[in-house]
């Protein structure tokens, strides 16, 4: 399972990148505007850290299909050809993800609340379908079950898209998509440090570091 943060604070990305194995990052028009900057130039200085290599998803926020296809050029002219380009499963963004995949640009179907959005955007050509796992939950409806649910689908029909999981709040999610293999998850910087947060490991950690400083004194190491 590929693993990006959901997310455009570069401080906060540089730092989870110096602990976690990160694959890249996402973001979406809400957290940029979190970032209070001009979306170019977080999203370049995002690229410029984590390099030409690693994923990169950046929404379109057109209505029109043919808007949408004239954001992912410019998105992919300034941040790169192996930008994923977010566009949201709706009939526009169908259309949308049809034309992009035709011309090789590589696309993630977004806002995906059912398995027949990310059905269809997977027939469409689609890259990546994120469904949003906690705000699934939130509606009353299983997003676990459904986000294994579109990893079958696209498993059973042949089709070569994969699931980005998105829209975590806690670690027993990700846990339970980690095991199910679904293709990738994006995760918010603070569920992504919830995910070894254990005061019983802190503890453990804590007393063989006492015992051995009991046995060759304060500071020594091995
Ligand atoms: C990813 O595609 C979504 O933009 C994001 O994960 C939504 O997360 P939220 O439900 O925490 O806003």
């Amino acid at each position: 399972m590929r693993f990006l943060i959901d997310d455009a604070n570069v401080e906060k990305i540089k730092e989870i990148y110096t602990y976690y194995p990160v694959d890249g990052v996402t973001t979406n028009p809400s957290i940029l505007a979190k970032s209070k900057r001009q979306p170019y130039d977080v999203l370049q200085e995002i690229r410029e850290l984590i390099g030409p290599d690693a994923d990169l998803h950046v929404q379109a926020v057109s209505r029109k299909a043919e808007d949408m296809v004239a954001e992912a050029h410019r998105i992919r002219e300034a941040l790169g050809e192996n930008t994923y380009i977010k566009i949201p499963a709706v009939p526009e963004g169908i259309r949308a993800i049809r034309i992009l995949a035709s011309e090789g640009c590589r696309t993630t179907a977004t806002a995906i609340y059912t398995p027949m959005q990310a059905f269809l955007a997977a027939k469409a050509g689609a890259d990546y379908a994120a469904p949003y796992v906690n705000r699934m939950d939130n509606l009353g409806a299983d997003g676990i079950g459904n986000t294994k649910i579109i990893h079958d689908i696209f498993q059973k029909n042949g089709l070569k898209t994969q699931v980005l999981a998105a829209s975590f709040k806690n670690s027993y999610q990700v846990l339970e998509l980690c095991c199910y293999g679904v293709g990738a998850a994006t995760i918010a910087p603070d569920v992504i440090e919830g995910l070894l947060k254990n005061d019983s490991v802190a503890a453990a950690v804590d007393a063989f570091i006492h015992d051995f400083e009991d046995l060759c004194g304060e500071g020594k190491t091995m």
